[in-house]
């Protein structure tokens, strides 16, 4: 199969390759478009640089003559497949500034499906990777495919139209669409800006674990490589046109997981800080999996030992994020942003 990867140089963009070539081998051939945003680290597969498997090509999805580029395939013979992850991804960042969200996340996702029509015609799907939190917040219960989406951020809205903008191209064009709405990621090689890396890393460093609020939101934490693993299984059996929820079966409250980190890297509860809660904060993500388990596909990753394996990739690839935390400009002035008025 000829992939066309988009924010391959992302977390789960990353991971998904990997997992596309420990699978399918040198059956796989992979572009991987990405913009080097702050997010994107080309080095995360520096083992496939050079492989004639894989080529990396440095463009932006809102770029149309990047996307006919990246259409052309690994060797010039063209794409079967495209999954989409390039977006900016971090709900606080569209809170200081959603104008790139908006630009990547929406009109990204129109150039990219513009010029599938004009360079891959034969394209066999097209992934929108989505998000569960189109849904917005939920009390009780969990949200289903059909329910109404009811963005309550900017990050969120943005994905939103970007979700729709895609189911709107398979309408519209009988494009292969297919809509995934996955929950909170976890696992190596995420950017330390998020809740899991964030804490583990600041608690390496005993520095303090800004828990925003009352630290009793929910979010239902989805192992990176059980995702990976639902998105390859979409790609062969998902419907035209339809929209999965991947969730990961895993509700907890954020203060739940950071003493659970704290106890993984051995420090002390007295590190976790209560900070001001972030505006609009969407109090529970809860996704009904009913739609794609009843395709078939099934996840055994227990969330406990995924969450430990996890911690000590962190503790063992110091490298990795220490090069963002302590020498990236960029990093440094979002921090210095996020809390000055908190
Ligand atoms: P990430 O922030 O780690 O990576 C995003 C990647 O996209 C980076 O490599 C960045 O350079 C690239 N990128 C950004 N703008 C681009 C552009 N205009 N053109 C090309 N490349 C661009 O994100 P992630 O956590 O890996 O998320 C990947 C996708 O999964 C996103 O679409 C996100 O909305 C979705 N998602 C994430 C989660 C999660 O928990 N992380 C959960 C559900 C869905
Ligand atoms: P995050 O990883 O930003 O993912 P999302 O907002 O997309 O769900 O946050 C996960 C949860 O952790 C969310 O409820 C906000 C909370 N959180 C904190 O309490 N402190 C932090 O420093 C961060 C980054 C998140």
């Amino acid at each position: 199969m000829r992939y066309l990867v988009t924010g391959g140089a992302g977390f789960i963009g990353s991971n998904f390759i990997r997992y596309i070539f420990n699978k399918y081998g040198a059956d796989a051939q992979v572009v991987n478009l990405d913009k080097l945003t702050y997010a994107g680290i080309r080095e995360n597969l520096a083992e496939y640089e050079g492989s004639k498997n894989y080529r990396f090509v440095h463009g932006d999805i809102a770029t149309p003559e990047d996307v006919a580029e990246a259409y052309k395939g690994v060797d010039g013979s063209g794409v079967d497949v495209v999954v989409n992850f390039a977006a900016e991804t971090h709900v606080d960042r569209s809170l200081m500034e959603a104008g790139t969200f908006i630009q990547t996340d929406v009109h990204g996702v129109l150039v990219l499906l513009e010029e599938a029509r004009k360079n891959a015609p034969n394209l066999r799907r097209f992934i929108q990777i989505s998000t569960d939190e189109v849904y917005g917040s939920i009390d009780q219960g969990s949200f289903t495919e059909s329910d109404p989406l009811n963005p309550r951020n900017p990050y969120s809205a943005s994905k939103a139209g970007g979700d729709r903008m895609a189911y709107a191209y398979a309408q519209t064009y009988g494009m292969p669409v297919v809509v995934t709405r996955a929950s909170n990621n976890f696992g190596p090689y995420q950017y330390p800006e998020k809740l899991i890396p964030l804490f583990v890393t600041n608690a390496i460093d005993d520095q303090p674990l800004p828990l925003y609020g009352d630290g009793k939101n929910i979010r239902d934490w989805l192992f990176v490589d059980d995702h990976c693993a639902a998105i390859d299984f979409l790609i062969e059996n998902g419907s035209n046109s339809e929209t999965y929820n991947i969730g990961g079966g895993n509700e907890r409250e954020n203060r739940e997981i950071t003493q659970k980190i704290l106890q993984i890297v051995g420090k002390p509860d007295s590190l976790i800080k209560r900070v001001s809660d972030r505006q609009g904060h969407d109090r529970r993500y809860s996704i009904d999996t009913a739609k794609l388990n009843n395709l078939g596909f099934r996840w055994t990753t227990d969330f406990d030992d995924a969450l430990e394996r996890t911690v000590r990739w962190y503790v063992a690839n110091e490298p990795w994020w220490r090069a963002i935390k302590e020498r990236s400009a960029e990093y440094k002035a979002f921090y210095a942003k996020q809390y000055a008025n908190r």
